[in-house]
């Protein structure tokens, strides 16, 4: 974190590895994080807080699993989405994108109930960026 006002394009050059979040600011108790994805990440669920997405780049998917069934958004760049909480959720890019998060600090990547993390996914509560 700064106390300089951080271009998110800078922040995004400074690291390449995918699926492990960056966190860019902090609001209250709140991070803003971001992160380069690509491929499928892992079903999980967060019991007690919304997940918030902004993509920046590419697009995103989200499959939900929802008591009407299971469905998927996609969110090209600019889009907007929250995830409720106790959602489960799995995000996934086939094509690469750059996404922005918003949720309370601590908070983990693969939530309180997850599948197994495959390797290419960090299991992280998000890093200090490296500028
Ligand atoms: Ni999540």
């Amino acid at each position: 974190m700064t106390d300089e006002p951080l271009s998110l394009a800078t922040a995004l050059a400074s690291f390449d590895a995918l699926w492990s979040p960056r966190v860019a600011t902090r609001v209250n108790d709140y991070d803003v994080r971001v992160a380069k994805v690509r491929g499928e990440h892992v079903w999980h669920a967060h019991d007690d807080t919304d997940e918030f997405f902004l993509v920046l780049e590419g697009e995103l998917r989200i499959a939900l699993r929802e008591p009407a069934g299971e469905r998927t958004v996609r969110l090209p760049r600019g889009s907007v989405f929250t995830v409720p909480h106790g959602t489960e959720h799995r995000p996934s890019s086939p094509d690469g994108a750059s996404i922005l998060m918003f949720e309370p600090t601590g908070t983990s990547t693969v939530g309180d109930r997850h599948d197994e993390v495959p390797s290419h996914v960090d299991a992280t509560t998000g890093h200090a960026l490296d500028l």
